[in-house]
């Protein structure tokens, strides 16, 4: 078994992508599985293997793991959109509970002890205190964050009963692009802030809807905290040294601790992009919390990780410059 033999499913997605040029950076024999269905092939590093399939699929998940042999897996493929997730529960449960029970019962089969697992800020659900540390109590309040919370459960017994060493990551709201302008794919339908705010200045949308002005916020829209994907990506990289160096299992939340308002994040493109972003206030979506930041205390404690490119500037510059390559 090669030692730095790494599977990444969903590698070609926006976070996965960049975990993939990280482990690829770091010299890692890297192989992407990925069914394409948000992902892009061009995303993946080429230095990377990528074979096409689904983890719904269990003959292809079993070749994959015959085939590549990992010592450890990166689980990011999921839908992950938690209004759809309250609509259509049916395809949420089988794509992210079903498929991840595939992928364990898969590295149970084939003896693959490491897993690291994306999580969500959204198994939280309504923040009892801010800001969220890892002791919050955790309760969903949209049908996607129960899916992750479950697969958390899931994750814990197998590594109970079967051994398995695991990394789960909270991330809280992802956003940026490879400051090097190495993955231009962009995501697949939008549903969060940035991206979105993104096509109103390319011109594709006429302006950005902000739900509700009325929060209890500094200046009435939600708060949230916004970490950099590559910050992410090396996250990823740090828990993966650890967990094979002590083989210790850990639950972290990767976030910044600073939060940006709506309203914040459109006049940061107008003062560090000179883009102006039309927008329009509209009634609340149900169950957006006013605020939602978390420290990132223990990851650090841990794995020594600490956020470099997450300062509202580089994240929108680094969103901008890809999102204007390709509509060049
Ligand atoms: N984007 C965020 O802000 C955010 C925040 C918290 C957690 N997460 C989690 O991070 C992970 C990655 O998110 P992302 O933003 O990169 O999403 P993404 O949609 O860009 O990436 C998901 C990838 O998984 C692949 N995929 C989907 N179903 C598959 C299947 N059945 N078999 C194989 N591949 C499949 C897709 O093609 C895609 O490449 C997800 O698990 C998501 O829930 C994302």
């Amino acid at each position: 078994m090669n030692p730095k033999k790494i599977l990444i499913i969903g590698g070609a997605g926006y976070i996965g992508s960049h975990v993939t040029l990280e482990f690829c950076n770091h010299n890692y024999d890297v192989v992407v599985f990925d069914n394409l269905s948000t992902g892009h092939k061009s995303n993946i590093d080429n230095r990377a293997e990528f074979i096409k399939g689904s983890i719904l699929n269990l003959s292809e998940i079993d070749d994959v793991f015959n085939k590549v042999k990992p010592t450890t897996v990166i689980h990011l493929s999921a839908l992950k959109a938690a209004g759809e997730s309250m609509i259509n529960p049916m395809k949420y449960s089988e794509a992210n509970i079903i498929g991840s029970i595939n992928v364990l019962n898969m590295m149970v089969k084939h003896n693959v002890k490491n897993i690291i697992f994306s999580s969500t800020a959204a198994v939280y659900g309504v923040p009892q205190y801010l800001p969220i540390n890892e002791l919050h109590p955790l309760n969903p309040v949209n049908y996607y964050g129960f899916t992750k919370k479950s697969i958390e459960d899931y994750i814990q017994w197998y590594a109970k009963l079967k051994g398995i060493h695991y990394s789960i990551l909270r991330y809280f709201n992802a956003a940026g692009y490879d400051v090097n302008g190495k993955i231009i794919g962009l995501e697949k339908e939008p549903q969060n802030l940035l991206p979105i705010v993104m096509e109103v200045i390319m011109g594709e949308r006429s302006h950005l809807n902000i739900f509700g002005n009325d929060y209890n916020t500094m200046d009435g829209t939600c708060e949230r905290d916004y970490i950099h994907v590559s910050d992410l990506a090396t996250a990823h990289y740090l828990s993966y040294r650890k967990l094979i160096n002590n083989n210790e299992n850990f639950l972290l939340n990767l976030a910044t601790g600073e939060k940006y308002s709506v309203l914040e994040v459109v006049n940061g493109c107008e003062s560090f992009l000179g883009e102006k972003v039309n927008y329009k206030f509209t009634d609340r979506r149900l169950g957006d919390p006013d605020l939602l930041y978390s420290d990132s205390n223990l990851a650090f404690e841990k794995i020594g990780w600490k956020p470099q490119f997450s300062d509202l500037k580089t994240i929108l510059t680094s969103m901008y410059n890809v999102y204007k390559k390709n509509r060049n």
